[in-house]
C-alpha cells in the first residue's frame, strides 16, 4: 500500500482561502512526485465542493470528511451523513479524532458506531486514536489503545480491510503542542497497534495502514516517515501551508 499523507484542517479557513491552499498544492505536487505516496485533504464542510474537483486533477490525491453522524438521513438537526459527504466527492472520513472525544465527549461506543456507518455507507474510514498525558504518565499507553481500537472497530471487523480502514495513532499531548514523539515512543505505539490489529483483523491487521499524528512538520516528517509500522502521517497545523503541507507529502 501506498503512504496516506493526510492533512487534517480542522475548524480553519474560508472557502476562498481553501480553494486557494488546494490550488497552490496541486501545482507543487504531480502525480510522478507522489509515487509511493497518496494525499488525502480533510477541510471543512463547507468547502467540500470546492476543494473536491481541484483535488481531482492529480491522481493520487482524495477529499475526506472530518465527521459525520452514523445515519443515513432524518431529523439530526446540524448533523451531515456519509451519502451527503460522498456526493460532494469524499471517499474517506475521520472518526474518533482527539478533538471530538476530549472536546466535544465522544464516547468510544458513538466512534465505534462511526466506523460501522461509515464503512457500510463505502467511505474509507481514519480511526483516530492516542493517550493523554496523565494516560501514559500512569503507564496506561497500552491499555487506551487497545480498548480504543477494540471499541472502535467492535462492530466493524467484517467490514474492515487494508484498503477501506487506517488507523492514526495520535498522541494527545503531541497533537497542536510542537511536542511531536520521539521515534522509539512513536516506535513502540505503531508496533503495538500492529500487533492489536493483527490479532481482531487476522487477514488484513498486517497490511493496514497506521498513520502517525501529532506536530508532524517538515523537519520531522522525513524521519517519522520511514519508521517501522509508519504507512502515513495525519497533519493539522503544518498541513495549512501548501508548502509546508507538500514538503511534508515528499519527505
Ligand atoms: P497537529 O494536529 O499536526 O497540529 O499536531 C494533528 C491532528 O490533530 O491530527
Amino acid at each position: 500500500m501506498k503512504k496516506l499523507m493526510a492533512a487534517n484542517w480542522k475548524m480553519y479557513k474560508t472557502v476562498e482561502e481553501g480553494v486557494q491552499t488546494a490550488t497552490d498544492l496541486m501545482q507543487l505536487l504531480t502525480s510522478d512526485s507522489l509515487q509511493d505516496r497518496e494525499v488525502l485533504l480533510c477541510p471543512s464542510f463547507t468547502m467540500l465542493g470546492a476543494v473536491g474537483p481541484i483535488l481531482s486533477k492529480v491522481p493520487g490525491c482524495f477529499l475526506g470528511a472530518q465527521n459525520f453522524y452514523p445515519a443515513g438521513q432524518g431529523a439530526f438537526t446540524g448533523e451531515i451523513a456519509p451519502e451527503q459527504l460522498k456526493a460532494l466527492g469524499c471517499t474517506y472520513a475521520l472518526a474518533g479524532h482527539s478533538e471530538r472525544r476530549h472536546v466535544l465527549d465522544e464516547p468510544d461506543e458513538f466512534i465505534g458506531q462511526k466506523i460501522v456507518f461509515g464503512l457500510h455507507s463505502g467511505l474509507n474510514m481514519i480511526l483516530c486514536i492516542g493517550e493523554t498525558i496523565a494516560e501514559r504518565q500512569a503507564g496506561k499507553v497500552e491499555e487506551v489503545l487497545a480498548r480504543q481500537l477494540a471499541m472502535g472497530l467492535a462492530n466493524a471487523l467484517s467490514m474492515a480491510t487494508a484498503k477501506t480502514l487506517a488507523v492514526a495513532y495520535e498522541p494527545v499531548w503531541a497533537i497542536g503542542t510542537g511536542e511531536v514523539a520521539g521515534p522509539a515512543e512513536i516506535v513502540a505505539a505503531h508496533a503495538f497497534v500492529r500487533a492489536q490489529l493483527v490479532s481482531l483483523l487476522p487477514e488484513y491487521g498486517q497490511k493496514i495502514r497506521i498513520l502517525y499524528g501529532g506536530s508532524v512538520k517538515p523537519d520531522n516528517a522525513g524521519t517519522i516517515i520511514h519508521l517501522d509500522n509508519v504507512d502515513g502521517v495525519l497533519v493539522g497545523g503544518a498541513s495549512l501551508q501548501a508548502k509546508s503541507f507538500s514538503q511534508i507529502v515528499l519527505a
